[in-house]
């Protein structure tokens, strides 16, 4: 098939239309039209970028809606400034509360944050930013300020692409079966999940996002939602598949993929321990990542489980594990960072993860144009 024929038709001279190259991915894959690269084709300054999205921010969001992602690669981007203008002239309302998150981060501009530090030999499996959260934002954006060396990827994927190659009792399970979140955050961490906010605002907010909830005695929060994980596109009418699966197995087949990037040990460590064994280490592996204050041994939790026609949880087979995961590296888009890009992503039809990485990078993030999950249609696709 040539790519070429479904790139969109150029509106300026001063800016090339084109999809990622093979020297630009770190491994080939079936997606090769995610994302839209814009290009300068002679001015870089950030002042000719500017130009860009100020005369065409409407025709820009339209490739959004398209394409899934859009990357300005060999602009001269500098900073998180510069970062949040770029997005502002998107017509992105970006959003300056990091409510829910789990990771610790450190907020650069109001509205700009550094993106998650998680240890740098860990994957971060696929997710739509904020999917335990009815309400989540529908554009989601990187920045690359200082680039790595080598890894640190962070992996795009069509959702609908990957969620029409799976089988079909895979898809049965995910149109059908609500996906229940179940968070547990102990008292000495609601300041880093709900940064600023009092008991009482806690109560609220969760309130009106439809969270099931309950404080514990000791000022710990428990609480609960659940919703079906498709949905239908607000305004292409794409089927959208929420990828939020908490679960070892499906980042087993990362892990085993990028095989040559990790030690012997750790190579027989993927590939060859028993299921159940692997399991249970790595069930054991996260608890101590989430401990972040040393004195404290409770520490926050995140369960995801399926709710089937009876409303019990039910979690996803071994095998089913393993055939999303063989999926979502088939569908995904892993490239390399490059000094100064910027990635916009429609947080709704695609989601992100992050490879292994190296000490030297900095990739930064905002979000915004937040919607409700509760308001969208559910996605018909056909399948018994
Ligand atoms: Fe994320």
């Amino acid at each position: 098939m040539n790519t070429m024929q479904n790139l969109p038709i150029s509106i300026s001279s001063d800016m090339r239309l084109r999809f990622l190259q093979n020297d630009e991915k770190t491994f080939a894959s079936t997606e090769e039209q995610l994302p839209l690269v814009i290009e300068p084709v002679k001015e870089k300054s950030f002042a000719a970028l500017k130009a860009l999205l100020k005369e065409s921010a409407q025709w820009f969001n339209k490739q959004l809606d398209t394409y899934g992602a859009i990357l300005f690669r060999g602009f001269e981007v500098e900073g998180a400034e510069q970062f949040q203008t770029a997005l502002e002239l998107l017509n992105v309302q970006l959003e300056s509360f990091y409510h829910f998150g789990s990771a610790q981060r450190v907020r650069i501009t109001d509205k700009v944050f550094t993106s998650s530090e998680a240890p740098p030999d860990m994957i971060i499996s696929f997710h739509n930013e904020l999917n335990m959260v009815p309400v989540r934002p529908s554009v989601l954006a990187f920045f690359c300020q200082v680039q790595p060396d080598v890894y640190g990827e962070t992996p795009i994927i069509n959702t609908e692409k990957l969620f029409l190659s799976l089988s079909p009792n895979l898809q049965h399970k995910f149109g059908n079966f609500p996906q229940r979140f179940e968070r547990y955050v102990p008292n000495h961490l609601l300041e880093i999940v709900f940064e600023g906010l009092s008991r009482e605002e806690i109560s609220k907010l969760l309130q009106e996002q439809g969270f099931d909830f309950n404080w514990e005695e000791d000022g710990s929060l428990y609480f609960e939602c659940s919703y079906i994980t498709i949905i239908t596109h607000p305004r292409t009418s794409r089927l959208c598949f929420s990828l939020s699966i908490i679960d070892c197995l499906v980042n087993r087949e990362w892990y085993r993929n990028l095989g040559q990037r990790y030690s012997f040990g750790q190579r027989l460590y993927y590939n060859l321990l028993p299921t159940k064994l692997y399991k249970n280490f790595q069930q054991r592996l996260a608890t101590a990542a989430t401990v972040v204050d040393g004195s404290q041994k409770r520490t926050s939790t995140l369960n995801a489980s399926f709710l089937n026609k009876d409303g019990q949880c039910t979690k996803m087979t071994e095998a089913e594990a393993k055939e999303l995961g063989k999926a979502e590296w088939k569908n995904a888009a892993i490239f390399k960072w490059k000094q100064g890009d910027i990635l916009v992503i429609d947080n709704l039809q695609v989601a992100h993860g992050r490879l292994n990485t190296k000490l030297k990078r900095k990739i930064l993030t905002a979000f915004g144009n937040m919607c409700n999950i509760r308001d969208m249609k559910p996605a018909l696709f056909i399948n018994g």
